[in-house]
This record gives structure tokens, C-alpha cells and sequence, in this order.
């Protein structure tokens, strides 16, 4: 029997054997696997004589689903002052708008942090400390971060994602790099989580990834020894609430924002981005040109969608993977037709680590995605600018040159920033056992 079950069933007995006995009393010995043995039961446990027999039954199901967590620890390897997440230090190019320009709007303009939910240090500490924890799935297997990798940028090398039970994610994961500034605060491919505070609380109750439920989760979180005095520090008292795990979690991923990049260090040096960039090749120039200038103007627009300096969308959009798509995408959200085949369009910083690419991970490497975006865009009906379709074509396909793929390849890796993916506040707190 897994140990979860095991727990499981051990609440079942204790509950159906004490009557209305809530919960195990911490100095309660625990006998695992052995109901016989376990202690007899205080007279003043027992039900109340007088109690109302449907009361009883009640309270005796109320008992019995009550998940029992047996308490267990762990050691934690956390700063004695917590690492700097709520005040980054910023580029100017990510807080002042240049020019009146999309494709250099100042990525804060679109920050989706909610008033309710300002990301503090310790409140992402404990974020921290919830994404590492694999103790928060059904068996104790999976944390989000066994998807979420840093050294992936935070996604998986793998096209689809394996659960606590051995069972595949619907859709390739997504990298979390500056998840904080998708404007309109959508999460997953399709949208479908309205806030990243809601995002945060689906995978535990996702059957495949984690398999909880918000009631299992939050006692198991209560039965963890080191976190009462981590809500403490970032709540104001320990009182552990799915809603206060959620927040916790949407600030550590808020505060992963990639701006120590090459293509940060070349910003910096000059005013507005369309210059070409010191430290950059010629090659890794030319790509930028080619990224940041619409079609007219002799690039390919890619900026349209990738949007300003966080390289990300402002709404869901179709790159005509697909004439004709499998996955209804935004589409199943709202059950519109103007949004069939619509998908989150993800920040492109650490784009080089996170192969394979988009919602069904088609695409192994960089060179296929930029194949696609040469020649191989489909006459989707919702395709996006700068594409567009007509009498069911394409009008336009970029064609790009050999030398143009390999500019804009070069362009695209500048984006990767392991200062930022191998930055210590980002890593697991877990100690290993051994270590
Ligand atoms: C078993 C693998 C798996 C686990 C565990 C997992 N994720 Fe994910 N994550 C995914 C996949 C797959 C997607 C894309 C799913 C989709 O869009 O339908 C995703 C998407 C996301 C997104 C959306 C990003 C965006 O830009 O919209 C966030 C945020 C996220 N996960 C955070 C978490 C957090 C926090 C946890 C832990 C509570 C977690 N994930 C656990 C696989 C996983
Ligand atoms: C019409 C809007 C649009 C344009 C223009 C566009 N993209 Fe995209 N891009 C998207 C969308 C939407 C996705 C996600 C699609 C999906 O997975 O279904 C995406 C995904 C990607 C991905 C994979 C991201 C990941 O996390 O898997 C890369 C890389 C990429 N685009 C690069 C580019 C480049 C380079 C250009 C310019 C040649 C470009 N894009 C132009 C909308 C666009």
C-alpha cells in the first residue's frame, strides 16, 4: 500500500473507531498498519450520549474525510535574511518606456501583480518552499518544479510532462520566465486560469500532475513541521489557507524576470533598441534587426506577438501551426469561434533552454521553429498579424534566407540568461538526505 493510502485508511479507522474523535492528538502514538494495537479510546473522546443520531453520523463522515496527515520534516536550507524578490533591480529599458513604440514598451506597464498580492521577500520564500515540495503531491512524488525546471527555464525537456502516477500532461509545459508581465494575467496555453493566484492551486488538483484535493493539500501542508513559521514570516501569523498557499507560490513565480541577459547587458549601453548593440556580434545584430522591424521595413514582425522588452504577448494569438487545430486552444475557454486555436504567446527570454517549443512541444529545436516561421505559417481563419490570410492562403510567407535563420538563431540566444536561471533564490531549499 502507498504510504498516503496507508494514512489515508489509518483516518478512516481512527475516525469509524473513536467515533467522533476529529483529529489524532499529536501525542497519540500511531501504530501504522496495525488497528488492533492502537490505543483505547478516553471515555471523554466517545460520543456524546444524548447526541442527535443523524449529528452522530455527520460528524462520524465529517471524521472520516477529514484527510489524516501523518506530521513530517524536512531540512530546509534557507538564507538567515531572505534573497531580494520583491524589489529586483530593474533596467531602465524594462521601467521607462523609450520611444511611443510597442516593441520597446517597458515591460512593468504590463505587470499582472493584483493589489491584493504585492510579492514581499518572505512571501516568496515560502513560495519557494511550496514549488520545491514534493511532500504536496498525492504520493509524494512530483513538486511543480519536477516540470519546472530552471535549468530548462523552468519548463521540461520532456514534450509531455510526467504526473505523480506515471501519467502524461495533455500539453508541453510552459517556461515561467517573466510570467509576470502577460498583461491581462492569463495562465496556461489556453487562458484558462483567470489569475495567477488561481493558477497556482490547479496542478495540486490536477489528477494526472499532482493528485490533491484543496482539503488534502492544505492539511498536508499543515502537517509539515517548517511551515507554520514560514506563513508566519510572510502572512503576519501561521494559520495555513489554500488561499494563502496560492499567493505565496504566484509571488515566487512573479519574481523569476530575466534582466541580466547579453541582451540586457547591449540595452543598457544604448537608447533605444533598434541601435545596434556593443557587445553583440554582427550576426546577433542583424537578428535583432530582424526580430524588432515589421515586414514593410524588411523584418519579420516577430515583435507583433513577442511583445517590448519582456518579449512577451498582450492576449492570445494564433502562429498558424495549423490550418485546421486539434487543440481548440483560448477556443474551449470561451467557446467562440474567433478564439479557436488561440494560445498564450510566452516570453521568448530563455527561449534556447526550453526545447521542446510550443503547446504540444512539435518542434525539437529553435531551427524547426524558425522553419515554421519562414515557410511554413498555415492558413488558420484567427491567424494573427503580421500573417494573414486570404481566399483560405497565407498571403505572405517570410521566405527567409539561410543567413537570415541563422542571424535571428543567434539574435534569439542572446535572450538566455543563466544568471538568472542558475541564481540561487530560484533553486530547490530541500536539503537532500545525505547531504
Ligand atoms: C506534471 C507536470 C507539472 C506539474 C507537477 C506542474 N506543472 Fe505547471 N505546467 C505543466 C504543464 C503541462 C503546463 C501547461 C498546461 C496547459 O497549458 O494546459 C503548465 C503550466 C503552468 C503555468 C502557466 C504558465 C503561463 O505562462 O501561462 C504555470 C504558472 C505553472 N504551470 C506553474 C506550476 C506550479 C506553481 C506548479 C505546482 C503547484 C506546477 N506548475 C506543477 C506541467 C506541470
Ligand atoms: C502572430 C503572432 C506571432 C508572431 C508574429 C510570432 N509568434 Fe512566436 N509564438 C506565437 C504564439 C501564439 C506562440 C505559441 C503557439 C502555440 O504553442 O500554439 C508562439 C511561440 C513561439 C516560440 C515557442 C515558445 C515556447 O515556449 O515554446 C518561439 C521560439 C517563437 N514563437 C519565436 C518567434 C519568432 C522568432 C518570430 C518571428 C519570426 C515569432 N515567434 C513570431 C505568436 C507569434
Amino acid at each position: 500500500m502507498l504510504r498516503g493510502e496507508t494514512l489515508a485508511a489509518l483516518g478512516l479507522v481512527t475516525a469509524l473507531a473513536f467515533g467522533c474523535g476529529e483529529t489524532i492528538d499529536d501525542s497519540t502514538p500511531i501504530v501504522v498498519g496495525e488497528p488492533d494495537m492502537m490505543p483505547e479510546p478516553d471515555a471523554a473522546e466517545l460520543p456524546e450520549p444524548d447526541m442527535a443520531p443523524d449529528a452522530m453520523v455527520d460528524a462520524m463522515i465529517d471524521a472520516a474525510v477529514e484527510p489524516a496527515e501523518m506530521p513530517y520534516t524536512a531540512t530546509l536550507n534557507l538564507p538567515e535574511s531572505p534573497y531580494n524578490y520583491a524589489a529586483p533591480d530593474l533596467p531602465q529599458h524594462y521601467m521607462v518606456e523609450t520611444l511611443g513604440f510597442r516593441a520597446q514598451r517597458a515591460a512593468i506597464l504590463d505587470d499582472n501583480t493584483p493589489a491584493d498580492n504585492p510579492t514581499t521577500d518572505h512571501g516568496a520564500t515560502l513560495g519557494r518552499v511550496l514549488f520545491y515540495d514534493a511532500n504536496l503531491s498525492a504520493n509524494r512524488t512530483v513538486a511543480c518544479a519536477s516540470c519546472h525546471k530552471s535549468e530548462y527555464g523552468f519548463s521540461d525537456e520532456r514534450v509531455f510532462s510526467v504526473g505523480f502516477d506515471g501519467g502524461q500532461t495533455e500539453r508541453h509545459s510552459m517556461g515561467l520566465t517573466n510570467a509576470r508581465f502577460y498583461r491581462n494575467g492569463r495562465f496556461f496555453w489556453d487562458q484558462r486560469a483567470e489569475t495567477l493566484e488561481e493558477q497556482a492551486l490547479m496542478p495540486f488538483q490536477d489528477p494526472i500532475e499532482m493528485g490533491m484535493t484543496l482539503d488534502g493539500l492544505v492539511a498536508r501542508v499543515r502537517a509539515g513541521d517548517y511551515y507554520p513559521a514560514l506563513f508566519e514570516a510572510a502572512f503576519g501569523d501561521p494559520e495555513i489557507t489554500a488561499d494563502r498557499v496560492g499567493k505565496a507560490i504566484a509571488q515566487f513565480v512573479r519574481s523569476m524576470v530575466s534582466y541580466t541577459s547579453r541582451y540586457d547587458v547591449g540595452r543598457a549601453m544604448v537608447d533605444d533598441r533598434s541601435q545596434p548593440f556593443p557587445n553583440f556580434t554582427d550576426d546577433e545584430n542583424q537578428g535583432k534587426f530582424l526580430f524588432v522591424m515589421p515586414p514593410p521595413l524588411g523584418g519579420f514582425g516577430c515583435f507583433f506577438c513577442h511583445e517590448g522588452e519582456a518579449f512577451i504577448g498582450i492576449e492570445a494569438t494564433n502562429d498558424g501551426l495549423d490550418a485546421v487545430s486539434e487543440d481548440p486552444g483560448y477556443g474551449e475557454v470561451t467557446g467562440l469561434p474567433q478564439h479557436d486555436a488561440l494560445f498564450k504567446v510566452p516570453s521568448l527570454r530563455n527561449i534556447e533552454l526550453r526545447a521542446p517549443y510550443m503547446h504540444d512541444g512539435r518542434f525539437g529545436t529553435l531551427e524547426e521553429v524558425i522553419d515554421h516561421y519562414s515557410d511554413g505559417i498555415q492558413p488558420h481563419p484567427n491567424l494573427g498579424l503580421p500573417f494573414g490570410v486570404r481566399d483560405g492562403q497565407v498571403i505572405a510567407q517570410l521566405n527567409m534566407t539561410p543567413n537570415e535563420k541563422r542571424q535571428l538563431l543567434a539574435f534569439l540566444r542572446t535572450l538566455t540568461d543563466k544568471r538568472m536561471t542558475d541564481d540561487p533564490k530560484f533553486a530547490t531549499p530541500f536539503v537532500a538526505a545525505g547531504d
